[in-house]
């Protein structure tokens, strides 16, 4: 067993179609929580049914974990708060934020991407998605994006996750220690806009008002003329920078 990372059953793969289906044949047959790593995803999924382009030396991991369907928002704010504070510990000089709800950005630019899905019985599936070498090519995606390399972050996908899950067992103590403020307030300082003017793509429709932080859910505070609205999902624009 590693010594370093005592509660994760790892399972790596060279290549699946998604780390966040994989998962679910392995997560209930477990007593620890279980992690599935793939070198190669050939069907890696975003959000909102996008491609998550899968190009080999990036890092594709999945982990599972059971909970209170009540406990959602935190386990939402924990899985990028942790891959928010690993970065930041790499390179402190770096700008790096978290953009709602879980994406990680380098200086404006997406890096990291994080998919969370039902899995079965109480579990949730949290899949995350890390640039480490190779950003997509700039015609396959909608918004700017970088990798750790060309930002100047030099660690292998081994090494990162490793260190991810040390801070994502930490921060799981923390939250069942009842320091959900402090995890709350740590998130909040990360995010990128609040107080700020943004707008919220939907489906069919845009929101636009002032980022005011989220609830207890983790979904997104909107203030606008009809006061404040709280958004479960959708994909945010700057309309202010920081
Ligand atoms: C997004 O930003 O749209 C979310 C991207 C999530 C990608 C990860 S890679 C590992 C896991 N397996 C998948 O198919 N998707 C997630």
């Amino acid at each position: 067993m590693n010594k370093k990372l005592p509660d994760w059953q790892i399972f790596t793969f060279d290549e699946v179609d998604s780390t966040n289906d994989v998962i679910k044949n392995y997560c209930t047959q477990s007593g620890k929580p279980v992690v599935v790593r793939a070198l190669k995803q050939v069907a890696g999924r975003g959000r909102r049914g996008r491609k998550w382009i899968s190009q080999k030396g990036n890092l594709f991991f999945s982990f599972a974990w059971e909970i209170d369907l009540r406990d959602l928002g935190m386990l939402v704010l924990i899985s990028s708060l942790s891959l928010w504070q690993t970065l930041h510990l790499l390179n402190p000089r770096l700008k790096i934020e978290i953009k709602w709800p879980n994406d990680i950005l380098i200086d404006g630019k997406k890096v990291s991407g994080m998919l969370l899905e039902k899995g079965p019985e109480n579990f949730m599936i949290a899949g995350i998605g890390v640039n480490v070498s190779q950003r997509p090519p700039e015609s396959d995606v909608m918004y700017p994006t970088t990798s750790l390399s060309e930002s100047g972050v030099d660690i292998s996908a081994d090494d990162l996750m490793e260190k991810y899950l040390i801070k994502l067992s930490n921060n799981f103590a923390l939250w069942q220690q009842g320091h959900i403020n402090d995890l709350r307030q740590e998130w909040l300082d990360a995010v990128k806009g609040v107080g700020k003017t943004i707008e919220v793509h939907q489906e069919n429709v845009v929101i636009r008002g002032i980022f005011k932080g989220i609830d207890e859910n983790a979904h997104l505070l909107l203030e606008n003329e009809k006061g404040i609205c709280q958004i479960r999902a959708g994909d945010i624009f700057y309309i202010e920078s920081k």
